[in-house]
């Protein structure tokens, strides 16, 4: 590693990269073993999580290590005004390890300088969550087989979603081909796009992908952000923009699955569930084995 923590995908090599799929899929084999005994790990949650958390912590307990930490800053000190750099300060002097999710852009990059253990980003605001990134990983390789040379629909919130663009990120190394579907208000910022123009890799924008459907190797739904929106009114407007449905996959590839880094709203229609294409339950679950080698290699545990 560049340095010992995870804030962007791009504090990993490829080849980091690749040894953190490789241990995951041990992982998935043998996910109970005694590698984290004696370790104290932080989860600090300033924003509402169900499966980062819980796979954090779950695949924590099942390595043998302990936890302490948050799930709602309501109840710690930062509820009486203690700032983000004294929080931090004062759980790496308890731990070994700092898991934070965090509203504000460029809070996990703050605390990985103010921390002397190292700190995992479970995402920070509409930047990047690249423990997200990895987990999405280890599934397109699992039920692809590959990384290389894949088709990846973006649909949804490509503006406020930083799952898609720590993603994006990542497969980028991978030749990838991204067709980005959204709403005018919610297209992937330029910054990402420019990201790609450097790499000289191709993208397409589309507001509907009904009729390229069948060119997908990987769609990749999500959830339109509703915590960014400052105006609610422009939430209501795009909030149903996009809702796949089983009639939409019959002239779908046959290796074509659909991921969602999950909670979905209604952007995948229950009747989407039972398709064997539908991937999105197997893929929060890969977050337990891919967590468990994001911390042991982050701690240096081989
Ligand atoms: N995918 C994801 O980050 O889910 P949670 O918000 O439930 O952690």
């Amino acid at each position: 590693m560049k340095n010992k923590s995870l804030v962007s995908i791009d504090d990993l090599t490829t080849d980091e990269i690749m040894k953190i799929l490789d241990d995951a899929a041990e992982f998935e084999k043998n996910p109970v073993q005694d590698l984290l005994l004696g370790k104290v790990i932080a989860t600090l949650f300033f924003e509402p999580s169900t499966r980062t958390r819980l796979s954090f912590e779950s695949a924590i307990s099942r390595l043998g290590g302990k936890i302490v930490g948050f799930s709602d800053a309501g109840v710690s000190s930062v509820s009486k005004g203690e700032t983000l750099h004294d929080t931090i300060k004062m759980v790496s002097s308890y731990s070994d390890l700092i898991v934070m999710r965090h509203p504000v852009e460029g809070s996990a990059r703050y605390a990985s300088e103010i921390s002397p253990v190292p700190v995992i980003n479970a995402g920070d605001g509409a930047n990047q969550h690249p423990t997200q990134t990895l987990l999405d990983m280890y599934s397109i390789r699992k039920t692809q087989g590959t990384l290389d040379n894949l088709n990846i629909f973006m649909v949804g919130d490509l503006k406020y979603g930083r799952t898609v663009h720590s993603l994006m990120m990542a497969m980028s190394r991978w030749n990838t081909t991204f067709n980005f579907i959204s709403p005018e208000e919610l297209k992937m910022p330029e910054e990402f796009k420019l990201y790609l123009d450097n790499l000289g890799l191709k993208y397409y924008e589309h507001l509907d992908f009904t009729d390229i459907i069948s060119k997908a190797d990987i769609i990749y739904m999500t959830r339109v952000q509703k915590e960014r929106f400052s105006d609610p009114i422009e939430y209501e407007k795009v909030k149903n923009v996009y809702v796949l449905k089983n009639s939409m996959l019959a002239n779908t590839k046959a290796n074509m699955r659909i991921l969602h880094p999950l909670p979905r709203v209604n952007e995948i229609h229950t009747d989407v569930d039972s398709n064997p294409k539908a991937y999105y339950f197997e893929q929060a679950l890969n977050g337990v084995f891919t967590r468990q080698a994001i911390l042991c290699s982050l701690l240096g545990i081989k």
